[in-house]
């Protein structure tokens, strides 16, 4: 089985990245949130947390206003993109990386970022947290979430997006709480290139409402725990997470992309015939299979 995951990562996206010089198949991931949802064009800053190996920050230079600032920070460090700027911090340790960024802000005259994007996934960070934020293994990712919410408000412009993955489904509440708080619209969006088997979705949060103060428990996961179980959000969060999760079980989970069966190998095609009920075009991916010649009225029926 391990070796079969190790063929499906060899998936349509993965080589398309490849093909299109980005580094990492989440590239798409950014492309299809912004084509939905078209933050960057209009950016000229925008911060990368959780950046390497760097697919992000070449959507972002390419995407963006021409010449935006575009800032990537990593545990790991980021091989030089044209156009970006790399720091080696751990998001964790919010102070000394909002000094970092803060610094390098300050020597190009940056005030503040019209977009925060967050991909980060919590499993490389071991280093030692402190006080309320101290993650157990169950809070890891949702902790990671937090410290990027965290350093979005110390940077994002009024009006500003910020982008987080979120995987899991623990926290989910206590997160939704805390970005409502903080954000006019919170949208929860799972693009296409986001692997199938993956929990993870992205939560699109428009119009940051700077607010003049904010109160420390919003960053203090055992806080949102709590008094998101007393303020369950029952409002369109929810019902469009409900759509999300009936698209992906009723749909999308069992329709299998033309473009991830046409270009598997051919035992994973077998497993993917076994797992899926049927075959849709739909993405963008599968257009050129069912624009070819050989795709006829017949095949696509
Ligand atoms: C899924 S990758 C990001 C991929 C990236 N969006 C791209 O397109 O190339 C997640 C990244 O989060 C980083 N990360 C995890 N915990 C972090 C932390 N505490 N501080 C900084 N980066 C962190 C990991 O090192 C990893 O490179």
């Amino acid at each position: 089985m391990a070796k079969a995951r190790g063929k499906l990562r060899q998936d349509w996206y993965y080589r398309l990245a490849k093909e299109q010089g980005y580094r990492s198949r989440a590239a798409f991931n950014l492309l299809q949130l912004d084509r939905r949802f078209s933050f960057l064009p209009t950016a000229r800053a925008v911060l990368d947390l959780g950046a390497a190996p760097g697919g992000w920050l070449q959507v972002a230079v390419r995407t963006a206003t021409a010449g935006a600032f575009v800032v990537g920070v990593d545990l790991a460090r980021i091989r030089p993109i044209r156009g970006a700027i790399s720091l080696k911090e751990d998001i964790a340790a919010t102070s000394r990386c909002s000094a970092a960024v803060r610094k390098l802000m300050d020597s190009k005259g940056v005030a503040a970022f019209d977009v925060v994007l967050h991909d980060g996934v919590g499993k490389k960070n071991r280093r030692k947290r402190d006080g309320a934020q101290k993650a157990t293994t169950r809070h890891r990712q949702s902790a990671l979430v937090i410290d990027a919410v965290r350093l979005a408000t110390t940077f994002l412009a009024p009006k500003g997006t910020f982008i987080t993955k979120f995987t899991g489904s623990k926290d989910l509440n206590a997160i939704i709480f805390c970005l409502k708080q903080l954000f006019e619209k919170v949208q929860p969006y799972k693009p296409i290139a986001s692997r199938i088997a993956s929990a993870e979705i992205y939560f699109v949060c428009l119009e940051y409402k700077a607010p003049a103060k904010i109160q420390p428990e919003l960053f203090d996961l055992n806080y949102l725990f709590t008094v998101s179980l007393e303020n369950k959000p029952r409002d369109e969060v929810e019902t469009q997470l409900r759509g999300l999760c009936m698209h992906e079980s009723m749909s999308y989970f069992k329709r299998c992309p033309a473009s991830e069966f046409v270009w598997s190998e051919a035992d994973i095609r077998l497993e993917l015939v076994s797992f899926f009920v049927a075959i849709s075009f739909d993405d963008p991916a599968s257009l050129p299979i069912k624009n070819h010649e050989l795709t006829t009225t017949e095949v696509v029926e």
